[in-house]
């Protein structure tokens, strides 16, 4: 008998007048079910982003091809490698490259993925540590190399962090703080997360309405650099409050996919925006960001903002992120 293996699979559905739905079932795949690849794994551990929320709550913008099999984030042991860099029996990751959108993802226990983005686990983290960085972390992790690499230090003052109390911000301020960085962290939850982000390393905690609304094109200067996962008018006013040369990068859309602002920051204080793009980083980026998320990020911190489901769960927790319920990373035990 074939074995089968459990993965949420979305798919589309169309209504008696033509209207377009998806949904994602916990469903019971083999592996022929798997697309075309050169590495497969058993899959221990994937992770909840925004953009998993999307896909198992069937909203647009995500899966891009159906049916597909649901998780942009992959952490598991080769079983089998066309390829010389991966052996069976490697622990490895995976994040983005398609995985959940164009290509089977992580939400299931077997995967079959392409090698060219395929990352071995750093043995200090180990697998189910590597799955609660995931995407977010990784996304993180991009977001202060750009920082670093404009040649930002922590002697050239704070660093602001909004989405604070998300999965991208709460690792973020980790790293920051654990770099040295005075971390400002923005977040919409002050009651409820402020104690949560202040033991993460922030050093100050303000609320996100200070930022959300509609501001002068230019403000007080206050921040060397900021790491930015909303978007819209939250960036807008966080160019407008960066130091003279100073640089934000922008990974997110929680806000809005607006960014309804003037060249006024750029073109009197010299600053710079920049993107950050985890799905297609090319792979010597991956290697370095993820052999730092192995020395700057602190384990205990991680564990600590770490909530652990398992597979069944995984649709429940998709509906709380994307009500802005979740706080810090959601791995899933994929075989728990
Ligand atoms: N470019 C990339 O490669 C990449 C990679 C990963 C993620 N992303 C994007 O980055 C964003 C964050 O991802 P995530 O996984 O960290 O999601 P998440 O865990 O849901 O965190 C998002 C945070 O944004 C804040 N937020 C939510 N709605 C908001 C609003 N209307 N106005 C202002 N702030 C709001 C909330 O923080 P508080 O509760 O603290 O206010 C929330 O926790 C998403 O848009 C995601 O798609 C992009």
């Amino acid at each position: 008998m074939t074995a089968t293996f459990k993965a949420w699979l979305v798919d589309k559905q169309a209504d008696a007048s033509g209207n377009a739905s998806q949904t994602a079932t916990l469903s019971d795949l083999t592996d022929a079910d798997l697309g075309p690849g050169d590495v497969d794994l058993d899959v221990h551990w994937s992770s909840i982003n925004y953009k998993d929320g999307l896909a198992l709550m069937g909203r647009p913008g995500v899966v891009r091809s159906w049916p597909l099999i649901a998780g942009i984030d992959a952490v598991g042991t080769v079983t089998s490698s066309d390829t010389d860099r991966f052996a069976t029996g490697d622990e490895v990751l995976l994040n983005g490259a398609g995985l959940g959108e164009n290509r089977h993802g992580g939400l299931a226990e077997r995967a079959r993925v392409v090698s060219a983005s395929l990352v071995k686990v750093p043995e200090a983290l180990g697998g189910k540590r590597a799955a609660a960085i995931g995407t977010a972390g990784f996304t993180a992790m991009l977001s202060v190399l750009a920082v670093e690499r404009h040649g930002v230090t922590p002697n050239d003052g704070p660093v602001l962090v909004t989405g604070a109390a998300g999965g991208v911000g709460s690792i973020a301020i980790a790293v920051l703080a654990r770099l040295g960085f005075e971390v400002v962290a923005s977040t919409g939850r002050v009651d409820s997360q402020g104690d949560y982000l202040r033991r993460l390393g922030a050093n100050s905690v303000i609320d996100r309405v200070e930022l959300s609304d509609a501001g002068k094109p230019l403000q007080s200067q206050k921040y060397a650099a900021v790491i930015d996962a909303v978007g819209s008018t939250t960036l807008v006013n966080a160019l407008a409050q960066l130091n003279y040369g100073g640089i934000a990068t922008a990974c997110g859309l929680a806000q809005g996919a607006d960014l309804p602002g003037t060249v006024m920051p750029f073109i009197l204080r010299g600053v710079t925006l920049a993107g950050i793009n985890s799905v297609e980083a090319p792979l010597a980026l991956r290697e370095e960001a993820w052999a730092r998320l192995a020395t700057d990020l602190d384990a205990g911190l991680l564990d600590e903002l770490t909530t652990e489901i398992a597979l069944a769960h995984a649709r429940n927790a998709a509906e709380q992120i994307l009500r802005g319920e979740l706080h810090g990373r959601t791995v899933v035990n994929v075989r728990g």
